[in-house]
């Protein structure tokens, strides 16, 4: 037998009992004539003590062990004369009558610790090691915990869970797709899921009218924080529902999860228009932990020679409270922080209200009545300032959106532990793109208009289309878009008007949707659905912001792998079974 109890099991109430235990050594210390070796195990760790009264056989074997050997030690569990308060095993050692390698181990090439010398890359190139850090297995048990919690409320909720195909043909949700060749029919290739969006419509099709399944998803796509090219979704799908349904059901969902994972209860999850988000915090995904507004100020502050706002299409900006004794350096270092191209605006205009009066970066133009009365559209008092962009529309708001963000963490009103959860609905349905000069759906092409923008989707030229809002939602908590689903259009003749909206001839959706459309011809019932980023879930439970720590094996940021080497090249035989060609490299 390799064990009787587990590292992190025995107490005080196990004292005088013989006990065989196995796992890794994490450490060996000496101290006089004592020697104690730690031994670890995925439930904690258990001091293994070697006295002189040891017989020399043991104390032969532990001489010569090393970091992360395996061993079985077997000994009489005793009280420890110091105890260590600060792990659950801690008041117990054992006495060691029998120790045995089970497995040398190289010297690892970073310190299995809780805050490990490793850097990123080469924990990535050891994952396995990583793995075994308490951080990293705490994430991974809360990932688990998320799983059971999620499948136990949807399966009291009637959920079936049933599996989706990952060989598939593409399903397009707006990323690339990864491709498999098919061996079997030459040139033809498979695409692996961005999602199970079309499966899991035609099993409504099929009269499974509650569905869910956590799932991986494929897509193609740059990868930040919070973006992996394989990730994994709660996808859920019901039939017979409208958008209220859908909210319900998930909004308690996401309540029972943040319950019991984090013992955090909010009431009703407050709905807000898409229009509503973009005009007050400058993005579709705003962080409600904290205030700070976002204000148009267009109209107001033109016509006063000031060409920056004249010739702006929006002006607007958002107040810092307590922020008016920024110093001329902190403002130029905002300013240059506004300037990088991630955020892209042209500069940054303050108006500072500070015991001395109004004072501004546009004193030129504006008189302090003038000043005051932009401030006031803030709110703002003494002591406040005022942060103002200007420019292009979309771009100007979505700097303002992160200058919000930037000056909520400067403030600390971004407070770990505080939750705001949010629904945004009523999308625009279509987004068109200049470049391309076409329609994209801003959901997917499955997304219903609002039942009464169908006439208007039907008929409508660009400027209508425009205008149409889909039946859509998203589930938002401080600022990371955790979940998003819609209605779906479920009327063949729906469909067809979204693909010939999206650009698509009828034989090319016949070709690449005729299996869906045809399936609507047979009795498609009325449904809608949502699907949740399970890592993006993870991370938020966990206080993270990278999914990356909530991931067994993840990817880095060049989507490889480096502890596999993927991707990687095949040889010679497999590409021509695959009849392809790929240009060789030359050195
Ligand atoms: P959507 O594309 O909005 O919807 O995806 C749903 C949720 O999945 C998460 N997510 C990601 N997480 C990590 N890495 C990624 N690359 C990534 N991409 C998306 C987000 C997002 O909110 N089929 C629809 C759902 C539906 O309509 O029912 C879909 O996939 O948290």
């Amino acid at each position: 037998m390799y064990r009787t109890h587990t590292c992190g099991e025995l107490r005080a109430a196990h004292v005088g009992q013989t006990v065989t235990l196995a796992g890794w050594v994490q450490r060996v210390r000496k101290l006089g004539g004592m020697t104690f070796v730690d031994l670890r195990d995925r439930y904690g760790i258990t001091q293994l003590a070697v006295d002189d009264k040891t017989s020399a056989e043991i104390r032969s074997v532990v001489e010569k062990l090393g970091r992360e050997f395996v061993v079985r030690a077997q000994g009489k569990v005793v009280e420890r004369a110091s105890k260590n308060i600060k792990i659950p095993t801690g008041d117990v050692e054992i006495n060691l009558t029998s120790l045995n390698v089970l497995n040398a181990s190289d010297t690892p090439p970073f310190t299995i610790e809780d805050e490990s010398d490793g850097g990123e890359e080469l924990r990535a190139k050891y994952r396995y090691l990583d793995l075994r850090r308490n951080p990293v297995k705490n994430a991974l048990i809360l990932r688990h915990r998320v799983a059971q919690e999620a499948r136990k409320y949807l399966d009291a909720q009637d959920f079936l869970e049933i599996e989706t195909p990952f060989l598939i043909k593409s399903t397009p949700e707006g990323a690339r797709d990864f491709v498999v060749p098919s061996r079997v029919h030459h040139g033809e290739f498979y695409a692996l899921p961005q999602s199970p969006q079309t499966f899991k419509q035609l099993l409504m099709v099929a009269g499974y009218d509650r569905y869910f399944q956590i799932v991986r998803c494929f897509r193609d796509e740059d990868l930040r924080a919070d973006r992996q090219p394989e990730f994994t979704q709660i996808d859920c799908e019901m039939a017979f529902v409208e958008r209220q349904d859908i909210l319900d059901t998930f909004g308690g969902l996401m309540k029972h999860l943040f319950k019991i994972i984090l013992d955090v209860t909010f009431n009703d999850v407050p709905c807000m228009t898409y229009a509503d988000a973009i005009r007050d915090y400058g993005c579709d995904k705003p962080d409600l932990r904290f205030d700070m507004k976002i204000k148009e100020l267009t109209k107001q502050v033109q016509g006063k020679n000031f060409a920056v706002f004249d010739s702006a299409a929006y002006v607007g900006g958002t107040c810092a409270e307590g922020c008016a004794d920024y110093t001329r350096k902190q403002l130029d270092e905002l300013t240059e922080w506004v300037k990088r191209p991630q955020i892209g605006a042209k500069g940054l205009v303050y108006i500072r209200w500070g015991a001395d009066g109004i004072k501004s970066s546009i004193d030129k133009f504006y008189t302090p009545e003038e000043l005051q009365k932009i401030a006031g559209e803030f709110g703002a008092k003494q002591g406040d300032l005022i942060l103002i962009l200007a420019g292009a529309k979309k771009i100007t708001l979505s700097g303002l959106c992160e200058l919000r963000l930037e000056m909520g963490n400067r403030l600390g009103l971004r407070k770990r532990g505080k939750f705001a959860p949010l629904w945004v609905i009523d999308f625009p349905l279509l987004e068109w793109d200049d470049e391309t000069q076409r329609f994209y759906a801003m959901h997917h092409p499955f997304t219903s208009p609002q039942p009464e923008d169908i006439p208007m989707f039907m008929d409508g030229g660009k400027e209508e289309l425009e205008q149409v809002r889909a039946n859509a939602y998203d589930f938002v908590v401080n600022g990371v878009e955790l979940g998003g689903g819609s209605i779906r259009i479920f009327d063949s003749k729906i469909q067809q008007q979204m693909f010939k909206v999206l650009g698509f001839t009828p034989e090319e959706a016949s070709y690449r949707f005729g299996f869906l459309t045809n399936a609507f011809k047979f009795g498609a019932p009325p449904h809608g659905g949502i699907a949740f980023g399970f890592d993006r879930l993870c991370a938020m439970f966990g206080g993270s912001d990278s999914i990356r720590d909530y991931i067994a094996f993840p990817k880095n940021n060049a989507a490889c792998d480096v502890m596999i080497d993927a991707p990687s090249r095949i040889d010679d035989l497999q590409l021509k079974e695959l009849a392809i060609e790929v240009a060789t490299e030359k050195e």
